[in-house]
């Protein structure tokens, strides 16, 4: 489904790449994925978003990238494969978990809106979002900053109750129950995460339409007829791009099946011009 009206949307305007190219890049990705540097990133992304997210870096070709929420450093691994050239800024506020280092990263351990970004080429830098922090906030702190490109990693439904506010749950006029649930709450002890309700709400729905130009759910490998938490991955409750793959007709396939349940609505975010 792709409408601009609905509140089950799952894009707006016009992405810059096409589904065929995307399914004829499957293959190289799942090429390097066999090659990772972390063999079980739990906690992080698979190949189910991973391929996703290098599929846009080698798309966009940003001269510079900007990654929040590194954990182990996988998702570094799979920028660097995307765009070996680009400067890369790679924030955390816990540095106990990461296991793969790039050589070539400046680190950083304060928040992204912490920083001085001015000498940043904006039109030209892509901000990578994986840190568990309101996503509707994040736009409009990006949108002032003058960036223009983002992707956002756990762009959930609000269905399964995550611990973060996501576009998607503003574009369903959801509103986030923090309160509710066991990761929200685990995610509150640990200091990262989402502690406020936000009512259900139609207003960050239009604030968004206000500055955003693009907004692209990237479609999922497979998907399959159950989500990981148990109900029927139906468009109701989980309007999901069509999948880029149908069944597993190639041995490199595999792994993308085998992986599908991890699959988060990761999406890209263009902004309008100020
Ligand atoms: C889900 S993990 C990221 C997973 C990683 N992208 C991957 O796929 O392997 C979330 C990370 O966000 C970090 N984090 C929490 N708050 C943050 C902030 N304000 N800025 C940057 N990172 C933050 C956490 O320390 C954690 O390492």
């Amino acid at each position: 489904m792709s409408a601009t009206t609905s509140t089950h949307l799952t894009a707006i305007g016009t992405p810059p790449w096409t589904r065929d190219d995307m399914r004829a890049k499957l293959e190289t990705f799942a090429t390097l994925y066999a090659n990772r540097p972390i063999t079980n990133n739990a906690g992080g992304m698979s190949s189910s978003h991973l391929f996703l997210l290098w599929y846009a870096m080698q798309a966009l070709k940003p001269k510079v990238i900007i990654e929040c929420g590194v954990w182990r450093g996988q998702g570094t691994w799979a920028i660097e494969q995307a765009c070996p050239d680009a400067e890369l800024y790679c924030i955390d506020i816990n540095w106990k978990n990461l296991v793969y280092r790039s050589t070539k990263a400046t680190y950083l351990s304060k928040d992204f809106e912490k920083h001085d970004w001015s000498h940043v080429p904006k039109e030209e830098t892509v901000i990578f979002f994986d840190d568990h922090i309101d996503a509707v906030a994040r736009t409009q702190a990006v949108q002032k900053l003058g960036f223009r490109h983002i992707l956002f990693e756990d762009n959930y439904p609000p269905q399964d109750g995550s611990d973060v506010y996501s576009l998607k749950m503003a574009f369903m006029h959801a509103g986030l129950k923090a309160s509710q649930h066991w990761r929200a709450i685990a995610g509150r002890l640990i200091g990262t995460r989402s502690d406020r309700t936000i009512t259900p709400n139609a207003s960050d729905d239009a604030k968004l339409r206000q500055v955003i130009d693009v907004y692209e759910e990237m479609p999922p490998v497979f998907t399959l007829p159950v989500t990981r938490w148990g109900d029927a991955w139906d468009n109701e409750n989980y309007p999901t791009p069509e999948p880029l793959l149908a069944s597993v007709t190639e041995p490199w396939q595999q792994v993308y099946y085998d992986e599908a349940q991890w699959y988060t609505w990761l999406c890209y975010v263009r902004l309008a011009r100020r």
